[in-house]
């Protein structure tokens, strides 16, 4: 064995998932390691939040192992350890930006410092007295990742987090991903863009809810020749076979 099991903060075996009467997840394998942006990547329908669904315990699953930070998906002394921001994000509309993070954050005893910090991160400091209903889409999108970060998790599950936003909050949320990265945070992020591959270290490629690949973006370029990550990834899939 190449890696210790420490070593991944999510580690799948074989996961198989139905939802309604369709197979949704096919026996899909995958490792995530600790301390890095791991990116969750394919198009719409491909199955990438039912995957992250399996990692934070919302998802009954058919068959399979998900183990996340060493225990079984959903336990109980996961919660404060994994922060989760879903797609469509929800905030209070009726509270300011400051009490929708102060909210979350007293669940974790976290400071009135704490919340600044996590307002301050996501670049809403301006706005922390705006109500929820008085924001953009962006800026929704933006506490609801507060909300999350002021708990300080050891693992981010963050899907599809940058949609919606112009190309410098992009950029500069890629920044505060690597940061905390680099501080030891594990970050699994969702995008159906792969120009946002970039920022990964690691990427997991999907389709029709199959894993095609889980490599860094250099290996994608070099197994495939290509230098565009998004024309590489559809080489991938051209040598993966016709679709299911
Ligand atoms: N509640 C549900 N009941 C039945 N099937 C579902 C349900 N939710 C999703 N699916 C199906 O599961 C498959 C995977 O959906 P999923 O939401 O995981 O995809 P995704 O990769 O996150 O897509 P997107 O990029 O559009 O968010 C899709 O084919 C979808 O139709
Ligand atoms: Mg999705």
């Amino acid at each position: 064995m190449s890696r210790s099991v420490d070593a991944d903060a999510i580690a799948i075996r074989n996961l198989n998932v139905q939802r309604g009467k369709k197979a949704v997840l096919h026996d899909v394998s995958l490792s995530v390691p600790r301390g890095s942006i791991t990116g969750l990547l394919g198009p719409s329908g491909c199955g990438k939040t039912t995957l992250m669904r399996c990692v934070v315990g919302t998802q009954i699953v058919e068959s399979g192992e998900v183990t996340v930070l060493d225990q079984p998906a959903g336990s109980a002394p996961l919660r404060s350890q994994v922060g989760y921001v879903t797609q469509s994000p929800s905030i209070y509309s009726d509270l300011t930006v400051r009490d929708n993070v102060a909210y979350f954050g007293a669940f974790y005893r976290k400071t009135s410092a704490d919340v600044s910090a996590a307002i301050d991160s996501v670049g809403l400091t301006e706005h922390a007295k705006h109500r929820g209903d008085e924001l953009s889409g962006g800026q929704r999108t933006r506490v609801s990742l507060a909300c999350a970060l002021v708990a300080d998790p050891a693992l981010l599950v963050l899907d599809e987090p940058t949609v919606g936003l112009d190309p410098v909050l992009r950029v500069e949320l890629w920044d505060r991903f690597a940061a905390l990265a680099a501080k030891g945070t594990t970050l699994l992020v969702s995008s159906h863009v792969m120009d946002e591959a970039e920022h990964c270290d690691q990427l997991l490629l999907m389709r029709d809810g199959k894993l095609l690949a889980e490599l860094p973006p250099d290996e994608l370029r070099a197994r495939t020749g290509e230098t565009s990550l998004e024309n590489a990834f559809l080489s991938l899939i051209r040598s993966a076979g016709a679709p299911t």
